[in-house]
């Protein structure tokens, strides 16, 4: 039987669907992946920038690059993919049967397409946390303060701005004035503990499961497919090319996810 057919067949009798994806997913709506050719913003490699060593080293340098991936992620619009992981949730919960997305992407298109039922494993560009008090707000401002108005170019010629730290973004709280950070688990940091329970629920709970879009080498998202997998469960990855998790799943659709997920989810 043809694999797509036999894939959808199997999905067709899920309850509960899994999705897993990465930045993959959001490439096709002009965000660059960590791993491809964008991975660079000026002369940094976008996943030095993203850690709390970057942050407390220069602050300023750090707000910028996030100001533009916040700008990035403003002027993008959801892909057919994500178009067709809404869609499909939708008709699956009248059916009965439940969806859940794992994002590992900050970026928000998911629900930007209308889906629910969301667990952003890796936070949001659209939140931020205090550094004294740790409180979470949401924020879609762009700037995000005034002195960043204009800043965060990826031009490599262009000098830093060195902000000094009581014009960057501050926590709004009377009494408080903390400097602001991203709320995103960066790299060599923890995930929050109840985004991570609810993430297992799912792993533990799915029969069936879609990988999309994801390297497979940024844990633990990356070990969540395969736990899947090893319980027998139809796990279909959807890649540009093949990853380290590939040999342990039943389906592998290679290609842009625009087609091969549309094609998988589409009535
Ligand atoms: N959009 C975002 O929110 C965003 C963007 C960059 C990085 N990040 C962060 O960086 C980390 C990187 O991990 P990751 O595994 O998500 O990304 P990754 O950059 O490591 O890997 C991306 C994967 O997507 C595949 N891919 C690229 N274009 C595709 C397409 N059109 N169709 C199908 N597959 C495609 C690539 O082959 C690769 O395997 C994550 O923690 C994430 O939080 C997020
Ligand atoms: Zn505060």
């Amino acid at each position: 039987m043809n694999v797509m057919k036999s894939f959808r067949e199997a999905l067709s009798n899920a309850k509960h669907v899994l999705i897993l994806t990465g930045s993959g997913i959001s490439a096709e709506s002009g965000i660059p992946t960590f791993r491809g050719a964008g991975g660079f913003w000026r002369k940094y490699q976008a996943q030095n920038l993203a850690t709390p060593e970057a942050f407390t080293a220069n602050p300023s340098l750090v707000w910028e690059f996030y100001e533009y991936r916040r700008r990035v992620a403003n002027e993008a619009k959801p892909n057919k993919a994500h178009e067709a992981i809404a869609s499909f949730q939708d008709r699956a919960l009248k059916e009965g049967k439940n969806v859940t997305i794992i994002t590992q992407n900050i970026d928000e298109l998911h629900q930007r397409a209308g889906a629910s039922n969301v667990v952003e494993l890796h936070g949001s560009l659209y939140k931020t946390r205090c550094t004294v008090c740790n409180e979470v707000a949401v924020n879609t401002n762009i700037p995000i303060c005034p002195a960043l108005e204009g800043k965060g170019s990826p031009d490599p010629n262009i000098m830093i701005s060195n902000i000094p730290k009581n014009e960057l973004p501050l926590c709004q709280k009377e009494n408080c004035k903390g400097l602001l950070r991203p709320h995103i688990v960066w790299f060599g940091e923890n995930l929050d503990e109840y985004v991570l329970k609810e993430a297992f629920n799912a792993v533990e709970n799915c029969d069936t499961c879609l990988v999309i879009g994801t390297s497979s080498i940024v844990y633990p998202a990356a070990m969540f497919a395969p736990q899947v997998a090893n319980r027998g469960i139809p796990v279909a990855e959807f890649n540009l090319e093949s990853t380290p998790a590939t040999r342990h799943f039943m389906y592998h659709f290679e290609g842009p996810c625009t087609i091969t997920v549309t094609e998988a989810l589409n009535p």
